[in-house]
């Protein structure tokens, strides 16, 4: 059990302090020359959480869980900061009081609800309560049909209005994650009932074969980004990091898929 929790936390701070180091260096290219101050907490954060990689790969997965559970609250803390000063942000562009700074209002709050859920997993992760998995299914599909869909948002509003193919490939799967999404919190306000095996399986199986198509659009582009054969304004990191998201997402639909194949019950019984 304990091994598994030190596998489960290394896991997710290697995956998501990279995500926040790199948030952080896109806040900072999105600001004004004129908004030091900021562009210094970015840097901070940006260090911050370069070391806190740094250090989770460096721990061995025999470390002493003690020691993990200390390293999450100390990586908790961080996500939290961070989290602060993306509303920070986000509050002040929608006061405009950075006018020609250039993040989008949706990117800061996007990133900030990704730092909100790290915090949720380190929190989860240290009390030990994990979410039954028929709740898993349900909140993380909403959580990351949500950023799938603005990822697409994000790509065709980056993408230089002269791809006219590839805004509308964007645009078309910002439609499709949208109603996604929507599908989910449907499913959600059905709960508990909704939660049987049947349609659990089928809703992580739609979304499994969107995420996959999503993730290759998002391949391409990175791959068409890196070799400057497209027009954008989209860092080459960013492609590669909403990339990565999608990867990640599509891992937690296999886990599920296969909790749910392993499930030895009455395929109409309850989950709950
Ligand atoms: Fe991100
Ligand atoms: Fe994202």
């Amino acid at each position: 059990m304990s091994d598994a929790f030190v596998a489960r936390s290394l896991d997710e701070i290697r995956f998501w302090s990279r995500v926040m180091k790199e948030h952080a260096l896109f806040l900072r290219l999105g600001f004004r020359c004129e908004d030091t101050q900021l562009i210094h907490e970015a840097q901070q954060f940006q260090a911050i959480f370069e070391d806190i990689e740094r250090r989770s790969n460096e721990f061995p997965l025999s470390t002493d869980p003690h020691t993990i559970r200390e390293f999450n609250t100390e990586v908790r803390n961080a996500a939290v900061h961070i989290w602060a000063f993306k509303r920070k942000v986000l509050g002040l562009i929608l006061q405009c009081k950075l006018p020609g700074q250039n993040n989008f209002p949706l990117l800061v709050d996007h990133v900030s609800r990704e730092a909100n859920y790290f915090r949720n997993r380190l929190e989860e992760l240290n009390s030990g309560r994990l979410e039954p998995l028929h709740d898993a299914i349900i909140d993380e599909n909403i959580f990351f049909l949500k950023i799938m869909a603005d990822h697409a948002k994000f790509i065709g509003h980056l993408l230089d209005p002269s791809e006219r193919k590839l805004v509308e490939q964007a645009r078309e799967f910002s439609n499709d994650f949208d109603t996604l999404m929507y599908q989910a919190i449907d499913l959600s306000s059905m709960r508990p009932q909704s939660q049987i095996i049947p349609l659990l399986s089928q809703f992580v199986d739609e979304n499994r074969v969107s995420v996959k198509s999503l993730r290759d659009f998002k391949k391409t582009a990175r791959d068409l980004i890196e070799e400057c054969r497209i027009k954008s304004i989209i860092h080459p990191l960013l492609a590669d990091h909403v990339f990565r998201e999608a990867e990640r997402f599509l891992f937690i639909l296999d886990m599920f898929e296969r909790s749910l194949s392993g499930m030895k019950v009455n395929k109409r019984e309850i989950l709950f």
